[in-house]
């Protein structure tokens, strides 16, 4: 016997019916604010791809931080760009580091903030890559090859690279980073990283892994935004396929044996089903970061006059939280938070 045709629309009649039975909501608690810290004062520079996003010295960014926390947003996630780039990312792991500089600023100004540190070493290499350049293969371990074009005239060395992760891990959480967030995908860095904070005393700082990243044409915006673009080749030989899903259980099971304290897929809306996976198969707190190429698209598209702005943000964060991450990076947190408070 067929259903009376208003079976499943009775509950969709009203909106106070609808949010009843609403299976998903969003909260301005599980967003996450990426912010990028320049040299200067005063500096509050817009990024040409993020119309919204800027580049801020740490005198402003410490008052961009006070407005996330007053908004209900509870974290952000800091990016730097350091005023000299080298071979050995000092930029990322100096004592007095941008984003070493804006963490002390902040913990001091707002207090109640949890600032995460995304540890990579793009932005502060010259030549752009998330790790250590080295020749290859025959000249292994010889001096960095500058600059090399062929994918087989240069190699990232994985071991190298996690030295300096752990370092510059220790040097932030020393500066007041809550929660270290390793994006760089060399294998090994959350053991790695483990081991410095703790031998360093830091026990209590939790680890949200970048378990499974993707090499994804979405990160375009970011690295202007960055300026962390690779000066040669490309992040395929560290960062995911994404064409597999299976590859990233593992990436995911691999960081969580290491003792990732959290896990996190990124790009966001193009993986919905590997953020889907993961909540099927893990138990850990999991994140996902909506990245700079998805707020670029729905920003170009509603410049243009071709979708509505505000519902498609918020329709995006849905997704994100239906497929199952309970914490959401995005561009979107202040707008975001704005609209559902
Ligand atoms: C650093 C890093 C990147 C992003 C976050 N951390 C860039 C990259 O891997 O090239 C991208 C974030 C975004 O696009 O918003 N490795």
């Amino acid at each position: 016997m067929a259903f009376p045709i208003t079976r499943l629309r009775r509950l969709r009649r009203t909106e106070e019916l609808r949010n009843l039975v609403r299976e998903t909501r969003l909260t301005p608690d599980s967003f996450v604010y990426p912010m990028f810290v320049c040299p200067g004062e005063g500096v509050r520079k817009e990024i040409r791809s993020m119309p919204g996003v800027f580049n801020f010295s740490v005198d402003e960014a410490v008052k961009e931080a006070r407005e996330v926390h007053s908004l209900g947003v509870p974290s952000v996630i800091l990016f730097g760009l350091p005023d000299k780039k080298d071979e050995v990312a000092t930029g990322a792991w100096a004592e007095n580091g941008i984003v070493q500089q804006a963490a002390r600023a902040m913990k001091r100004e707002v207090p109640g903030l949890i600032l995460m540190g995304d540890v990579c070493l793009c932005e502060y290499m010259s030549h752009g890559h998330c790790g250590v350049v080295k020749a290859a293969p025959q000249s292994l371990g010889a001096a960095v090859v500058t600059p090399p074009i062929a994918t087989t005239e240069y190699e990232i060395v994985n071991d190298a690279t996690l030295e300096l992760l752990a370092t510059t891990s220790v040097s932030l959480t020393r500066a007041g980073i809550d929660i270290i967030a390793p994006s760089d995908m060399m294998d090994g860095r959350v053991a790695a990283i483990r081991k410095a904070l703790d031998e360093s005393g830091f026990l209590n700082t939790p680890i949200l892994s970048y378990a499974a990243k993707f090499a994804s044409g979405f990160y375009g915006p970011f690295r202007e935004a960055a300026d962390s673009a690779p000066q040669f080749g490309d992040r395929r030989s560290y960062q995911m396929d994404g064409a597999n899903l299976r590859e990233a259980m593992r990436e995911i099971e691999a960081d969580i044996e290491e003792g990732a304290d959290m896990i996190m897929v990124k790009p966001a809306m193009p993986y919905l089903d590997v953020i889907a996976a993961a909540r099927a198969r893990f138990d850990l707190p999991l994140g996902a970061y909506q990245v700079s190429g998805e707020y670029a698209m729905i920003e170009a598209a509603a410049r243009n006059g071709w979708i509505e702005r505000d519902r498609v943000m918020l329709e995006s964060l849905v997704s994100i939280r239906r497929a199952g991450a309970s914490i959401i990076l995005t561009y979107y947190a202040k707008d975001a938070a704005r609209l559902l408070g």
